[in-house]
């Protein structure tokens, strides 16, 4: 069966909303941040208009909050692959992080060492690195290969020991997309008995995560990058959620996993992932089975579909000479998501804010900066420029591939 992309796209409003001057925007920006079908934002609605209240309230309003919130669990458990006791929530990734990595590093003593990934946004390593720091841990970086495409898993051996407590990485890069290899990252921290955590935020936008298969301990992932409202998600091992001590207020529940839940919870954002997740569960078309089943199904043929887009893209690049592409030149092993920038014919690289800026005239959204990717922008020698970003989601067409690039080549011819 084709890709329903026209059935897609009629389920987000801001993709047919002009700005301004009548243009239509063309969105890149996904990695950033991604649009929101209309399911995702009347269930927001429709919970604050209705059922707004605080959690385990006796009236109406507060047992349906109290069924919000299990129903809510239970699409996070069956998003990423584990139990709904697993399963936390907080305002983003970011704040999970740095609230799971001072709760873990209590267990950790001087002497002790963690690894984390130079692949990685910075949430996953100032997070980890300050709650190391407190505890006088050592912390040690997985360098990236030589040309910044992929990790060199080839110093894996020598950067853990038996001291290690801890291998944070990212599934994927947010920067060039490319697909960390879990199973062979997680096999070589279990070999000498180290936790792992896995940023799935990126990752999670392309593949399905499965937090049972990849056998991690903490993995964080973050609704608004895939069509739902700005909320964060955490997966804990169960036993890690009974053992170790949040940082939590003496009153709230000490029941798991509502320990690890910091204050009141935005529970329209719940709603509104609860719409997301069926969302995707239904993009596959076919309503067979159970929602995870439905999921992995959505994704497969999101994959698909996203595998194309990105040969496009990178068959664009390809037959331009002027751009310098970081990352995997294969649609293979990465997201659609693309890190590059314009050289000059002297060999300088043009600002890439100043390209950026001229398409956000024209509505089209570019990414440029570093995007906290700051190891990845620093070992490609441009932490001081920074670089461009284009980044697809399941919902970009071939006709915007296409305008891209005619922009871009517009822009070539009277700039350059
Ligand atoms: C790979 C990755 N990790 C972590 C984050 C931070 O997520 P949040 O904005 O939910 O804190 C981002 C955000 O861009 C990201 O792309």
């Amino acid at each position: 069966m084709d890709y329903p992309i026209d059935a897609v796209r009629r389920r987000f409003p801001a993709l047919h909303h002009a700005d301004g001057k009548g243009q239509l925007p063309v969105l890149f920006d996904g990695p950033g941040g991604s649009q929101v079908p209309q399911s995702v934002l009347d269930a927001m609605v429709g919970y604050l208009g209705r059922y707004n209240s605080n959690f385990g309230g006796f009236a109406d309003a507060g047992v349906r909050t109290g069924r919000l919130v299990s129903d809510a669990r239970q699409a996070a458990a069956d998003w990423l692959g584990c139990a709904a006791d697993e399963v936390f929530f907080g305002l983003n990734a970011t704040s999970l992080m740095f609230n799971v990595s001072r709760a873990v590093a209590q267990t950790w003593r001087a002497g002790d060492n963690i690894v984390l990934s130079s692949l990685d946004h910075f949430s996953h390593v100032s997070s980890w690195q300050r709650a190391a720091e407190e505890r006088g841990v050592a912390v040690r970086m997985l360098p990236l290969n030589a040309d910044g495409s992929d990790l060199d898993y080839s110093a894996l051996p020598d950067l853990l020991d038996g001291n290690t407590r801890l291998l944070a990485f990212a599934a994927a890069s947010n920067v060039s997309g490319t697909v960390a290899d879990t199973a062979r990252l997680v096999a070589a921290a279990r070999s000498v008995g180290a936790w792992v955590s896995v940023d799935a935020v990126h990752a999670a936008v392309h593949g399905l995560p499965d937090a049972a298969a990849w056998d991690c301990d903490f993995l964080f992932a973050s609704a608004y990058k895939l069509g739902g409202p700005h909320l964060g998600i955490c997966f804990g091992k169960r036993a890690h959620l009974h053992a170790l001590r949040p940082y939590k207020v003496a009153p709230a529940s000490e029941a798991v996993p509502n320990r690890w839940e910091q204050g009141t919870q935005s529970f329209e954002a719940q709603a509104g992932f609860i719409a997301m997740i069926d969302y995707w569960a239904a993009l596959a078309e076919d309503g067979a089975g159970d929602r995870r089943s439905r999921l992995r199904r959505s994704y497969a043929q999101v994959r698909r579909y996203e595998q194309g887009i990105s040969r496009a893209v990178l068959d664009g690049f390809r037959q331009r000479p002027f751009v310098r592409l970081y990352g995997l030149d294969s649609e293979h092993g990465r997201t659609p998501t693309f890190a590059f920038n314009i050289v000059r014919p002297n060999g300088g690289i043009v600002c890439p804010q100043q390209i950026a800026a001229w398409f956000g005239e024209r509505n089209v959204a570019v990414g440029s900066g570093n995007f906290y990717a700051w190891d990845v922008v620093s070992h490609l020698g441009v932490a001081e420029t920074g670089l461009l970003r284009i980044g697809c989601m399941h919902y970009t067409t071939h006709d915007e591939i296409a305008c891209f690039f005619a922009l871009l080549d517009e822009w070539v011819q009277t700039h350059l």
